[in-house]
């Protein structure tokens, strides 16, 4: 059975306003950091363009601000300057070229943005510090907001002139129009404040402008937010009543939907993996049941399975599939082919999209290393056919092995475990990081695909090497536990890899030190929590796990450390330890370690007595092999950890990186 009759309702077209979409996916709106100058650019056109030819069924671009108030981040697209539009016709043509509608959102953040690059007043309905930005907002006076209101119509002509098919307002979750609709942060008093038709009136006087700024033949939508999750917040029944205000108007063509608040609870807007898939559904749901218009439900729907079925059972028209078309841009064409197996699943880490933008960086995918990178040309194979080992086979090894087979070589991976995925399939023996295993289970399933020969439980040892004489060598053999210089000989003294696997079994009083700030001492902490120890994480930085922030799982590690008694201390340096192996006594003096800390913004000594110790502490390079190589008659290659320990992205592009060069 092919794909499209696999899936009866994902691969059947519908008419959105005056605008045929060929099928239900939707590349729904996500910053990108491609913008220069505030201007779009040929990145953003690639980008796009790779998606077309990816069969999605519609997209909608980053939100392109509409006043020179609105410039929250660096790199934003200032489409009230005229000077987008050529960039506008480049990103359209990308799409149309493919056959795919594309729209562009609209937007301006008001309070949610801070004056930094703007040196302007920031904009809001009533003077509400935003809790991220921190700065008082001016409430907007009458002849403002007429301003705001001419400012979308202005960028709504720029986009009719660039050649979009439609334009969506961004009322959802940073917006200046999500601002007037929310009691928690409209406190005005006149006649865009108080009652609900009030609050919404900003809204309609847009509709109205833009409507009349795109005429009859370009789609108008309204990505409303279904609960922003904040205490006297816009709830789910308001929502659905602003939706058919907006269905009355006769104007809007479509509703997308979303939740949360941009700046106060964004981790449900992207959520991570510890979230479950269709999590935000039950909003385009109450929409649907509300109005006759098409809806659009998102909120980590990770394969097309899980989007037919959410058509199936009626949440939603269209589904918004963003983070999975950052990780593969063929999604909908592997899936109406009927190669759904093929997909590159999203892991929803927010490694290397959500996580780059806050860090001002240009949007990647810790499994794709071609986004962002889409129409930079690979060289070609040097040589064809060549015989290629990889010894490793973690992320690094594996991506390096798909490659190379990919671009025509035999390639032979060896792995010594007696499965491939390295530190990534110890990291998921976690249940809140379970599904970052599907990049091993991806990458793995490629690497069969193009013939790679993986051989498991074998250790690829120099002298085997030299013997085989291959062509090229790439070695992926990852980094080893380092125990810090206090921990040296300490009994109960072990390392988050011993404990996930299974080396060492802690009970009782276990403190875990984070040196690493990412899930290492998180995820082991929880493991021990569920075990039935009692545990508390310390580090020296300003907060446990710092770098959960940045990836969105902060909030929840922090919801599950609370359920599960999980203590944090933060701002201790730990400089020295002492212990005998024995476990700490009930008086909680004898026995056990007992860690000596130092408070260091205090300067003030401190001790943690307990019974085991782990530590999330940085690695060193499994490099010997490297070494033993060095005057080989081959070409050697090293990719990942054994070259310097870092985090899954790095190795997968560098895998992909060496694969090239083969
Ligand atoms: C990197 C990134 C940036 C985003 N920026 C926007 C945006 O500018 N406007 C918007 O309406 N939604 C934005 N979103 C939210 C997405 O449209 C979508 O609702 C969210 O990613 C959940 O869908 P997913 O699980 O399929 O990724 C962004 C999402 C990501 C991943
Ligand atoms: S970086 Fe992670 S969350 Fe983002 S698109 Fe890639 S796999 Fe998905």
């Amino acid at each position: 059975m092919s794909g499209a009759s696999q899936y009866r309702y994902l691969f059947s077209p519908l008419r959105v306003g005056p605008v045929v979409v060929r099928n239900r996916i939707v590349f729904s709106a996500h910053l990108t950091n491609y913008a220069e100058d505030g201007l779009p650019t040929q990145q953003h056109a690639d980008y796009y363009a790779a998606r077309a030819a990816g069969g999605v069924g519609l997209i909608i671009t980053e939100e392109h601000s509409t006043h020179p108030t609105d410039w929250p981040y660096e790199k934003l697209i200032h489409g009230f300057h005229r000077a987008v539009i050529p960039g506008y016709q480049k990103m359209t043509r990308a799409a149309h070229d493919h056959g795919v509608p594309i729209f562009a959102q609209l937007n301006h953040n008001g309070g949610q943005a801070s004056s930094m690059f703007s040196r302007l007043p920031v904009w809001a309905p009533s003077p509400v510090p935003d809790p991220m930005f921190r700065e008082v907002p001016k409430a907007v006076e009458r002849r403002e907001i007429a301003e705001i209101v001419a400012g979308y119509a202005t960028v709504a002509g720029h986009c009719a002139e660039g050649g979009f098919d439609g334009v969506e307002l961004q009322c959802s979750h940073s917006s200046i129009v999500r601002g007037f609709l929310s009691p928690a942060t409209n406190k005005r008093t006149d006649a865009y404040g108080g009652s609900l038709p009030a609050r919404a009136r900003i809204l309609l006087e847009i509709v109205d402008a833009v409507r009349e700024a795109i005429g009859p033949d370009r789609a108008l939508g309204v990505r409303i937010c279904g609960d922003e999750l904040i205490e006297g917040g816009s709830t789910l029944a308001e929502a659905v009543e602003v939706a058919r205000m907006m269905q009355a108007t006769g104007q809007v063509d479509y509703i997308n939907t979303s939740i949360g608040v941009a700046t106060a609870t964004l981790f449900m807007i992207e959520a991570p993996m510890s979230i479950p898939p269709g999590y935000a559904l039950f909003i385009a749901n109450a929409m649907r049941r509300a109005v006759s218009l098409p809806v659009i439900g998102v909120g980590r729907i990770k394969d097309p399975v899980q989007a037919e079925r959410a058509l199936a059972e009626g949440h939603c028209d269209l589904v918004g599939v963003v983070r999975g078309q950052i990780a593969d841009p063929d999604f909908a064409a592997k899936a109406r082919s009927g190669h759904a197996t093929e997909i590159r699943t999203c892991l929803s880490c927010n490694q290397e999209c959500v996580g780059r933008m806050g860090l001002n960086r240009w949007l990647g995918c810790i499994e794709n290393p071609r986004t962002g990178r889409e129409a930079v040309p690979l060289p070609p194979p040097s040589r064809r056919s060549r015989r290629v080992v990889v010894v490793g086979g973690g992320p690094a090894g594996l991506q390096a092995a798909a490659t190379a087979a990919q671009r025509g070589h035999r390639v032979t991976l060896l792995e010594r475990q007696p499965r491939t995925g390295g530190q990534v399939a110890v990291a998921a023996t976690v249940p809140s990081r379970a599904e970052f295993l599907d990049v091993v289970r991806n990458l793995a399933a490629e690497c069969q695909r193009h013939g790679v020969e993986i051989r498991t439980g074998v250790t690829g040892t120099a002298q085997w090497l030299l013997d085989q004489a291959p062509d090229a060598v790439v070695l992926a053999t990852g980094a080893r536990p380092q125990p810090p210089y206090w921990a040296a000989g300490l009994p109960h003294v072990v390392d988050v890899r011993d404990v996930l696997e299974g080396r060492s079994e802690p009970a009782g009083r276990v403190v875990v030190v984070d040196d690493l700030g990412f899930h290492q001492a998180t995820s082991v902490a929880e493991l021990l929590a569920d075990r039935g120890c009692e545990v508390e994480i310390i580090t020296a930085g300003m907060v446990v796990g710092q770098d959960l922030g940045v990836t969105l799982d902060m909030e929840t590690f922090n919801v599950r450390a609370q359920a599960k008694g999980i203590r944090q201390a933060t701002d201790l340096v730990v400089m020295g330890a002492a212990g005998d192996g024995r476990s700490a006594g009930q008086d909680g003096r004898s026995g056990g370690v007992e860690l000596s800390l130092l408070h260091h913004p205090t300067g003030q000594p401190a001790q943690r007595h307990c019974d085991w110790v782990v530590c999330a502490v940085h690695q060193a390079p499994e490099d010997e092999l490297w070494q033993e190589l060095q005057g080989a008659p081959f070409e050697v290659h090293r990719v990942g950890d054994c070259v310097t320990p870092r985090r899954a992205h790095a190795a997968v592009i560098e895998g992909h990186r060496v694969a090239v060069t083969l």
